[in-house]
């Protein structure tokens, strides 16, 4: 048996008709560039995630990116995010000028730790981005409440967690991307709700903010006058094709966030009472959505050697926090500063996951995972 790390085939199969279909529909109308599936499927998605205005991009970097410069974050501000995370949010801050200040991670959710954010917090300091990691909720109340005491701007990096959410109230849950000013989301093509493609969203309750990223996405257009710049804005447009695509997708997204949801499950029931392997945590007010299904091991090379001889592939999400970057040298930081991020970089590993995963792959992998631990 083979089991790959992520199956974007399978996923394409069943979405083939749906997909050919959306994109014939734009092809013949020939509205590419902020076409009626743009704006349909900006208002679908900002719907799904309970927020009232929704901007696409062309990536989530960009997202990112253009959402700090919606909020006003300029090159004499400093921007706190976590050391242990994909590149590109350190790089939106970077793109403005901000300087980027690192926090370390809690051990047991990889998302950023609360105290030491206190801590980094600078007469500089103008905004969090919080980053949701592996679809895993990060503290959204409490880094609220902390931005609020200091009035920070708050920035939430939902790229890989389309769909978590945390309960707000006994009966009510709020989904990740809609706590902070914007909520920032990337549709890469290995992402929970992914295109066929680049693109990106941005999701914001605020009208200005929204007013404001339309013409920074739309080279500082705004309105139907094609002409008038208003300010110096990006070609950011999220594609008129992948919002075809995407809109359809997002049909089928809770489905495939429950077949995520279900493997997890089972992976973290099979692999509890091994030795030397820590599952991913969960709090009890949060539902991960499982881009990702990461495990700690102390033997991870060993181990992923190991499982490649059984044709299980496997991904290290990430082998190097920010800080041990080449492209961050210039931070002055060195190894050893972000302690927990440094021990989970060598320890992690992150097990096959996608909606097309069957129960039985889930059992096989960890078989193999007893047998070579034993
Ligand atoms: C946490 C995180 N932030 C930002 C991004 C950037 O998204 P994109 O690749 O769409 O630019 C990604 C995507 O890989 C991500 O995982």
């Amino acid at each position: 048996m083979t089991v790959s790390f992520i199956d974007i085939k399978t996923h394409n199969k069943l979405m083939r008709k749906n997909a050919i279909n959306a994109f014939a529909k734009v092809f013949d109308r020939g509205d590419f560039i902020l076409g009626e599936e743009v704006e349909l499927f900006e208002k679908d998605f900002a719907g799904y995630c309970g927020a009232r205005f929704g901007v696409g991009v062309n990536s989530g970097t960009d997202a990112l990116f253009l959402g700090l410069l919606s909020l006003g974050i300029k090159p004499s501000d400093e921007v706190i995010c976590p050391v242990f995370t994909y590149i590109a949010t350190a790089l939106s801050i970077s793109y403005t000028g901000a300087k980027p200040v690192f926090v370390d991670i809690d051990k047991r959710t990889f998302n950023i730790n609360l105290a030491e954010l206190q801590r980094k917090i600078t007469k500089r300091t103008k905004a969090i981005i919080a980053v949701h990691l592996y679809g895993n909720p990060a503290p959204m109340p409490e880094i609220m409440r902390i931005a609020k005491k200091y009035k920070l701007k708050v920035i939430e990096d939902a790229a890989q967690s389309h769909g978590a959410r945390i309960r707000i109230k006994s009966n009510k849950w709020q989904k990740v991307g809609t706590f902070g000013d914007i909520g920032c989301f990337s549709f890469y093509p290995t992402k929970n709700l992914s295109g066929c493609g680049d693109a990106g969203l941005i999701v914001s309750n605020s009208k200005a903010i929204f007013e404001r990223l339309l013409m920074l996405r739309d080279q500082g257009r705004r309105g139907s006058n094609r002409f008038t710049h208003y300010i110096r804005g990006y070609n950011s447009r999220l594609d008129s094709l992948q919002a075809a695509i995407l809109r359809q997708k997002l049909k089928h997204l809770n489905i495939w966030n429950a077949a995520r949801q279900r493997m997890a499950g089972l992976y973290s029931k099979l692999l509890k009472n091994v030795p030397g392997i820590e599952c991913p945590h969960q709090e009890n007010n949060h539902k991960h959505v499982f881009h990702l299904y990461p495990i700690l091991v102390k033997r991870r090379d060993f181990l992923q050697r190991q499982l490649r001889g059984y044709n299980i592939q496997t991904g290290i999400v990430y082998h190097r926090p920010l800080h041990l970057q080449p492209a961050y040298n210039d931070l002055r930081y060195k190894r050893g500063d972000f302690p927990v991020s440094e021990n989970v970089c060598r320890h992690i590993l992150c097990l096959p996951m996608h909606p097309a995963l069957t129960a039985k792959q889930v059992k096989f992998v960890t078989e193999c995972i007893k047998k070579i631990l034993k």
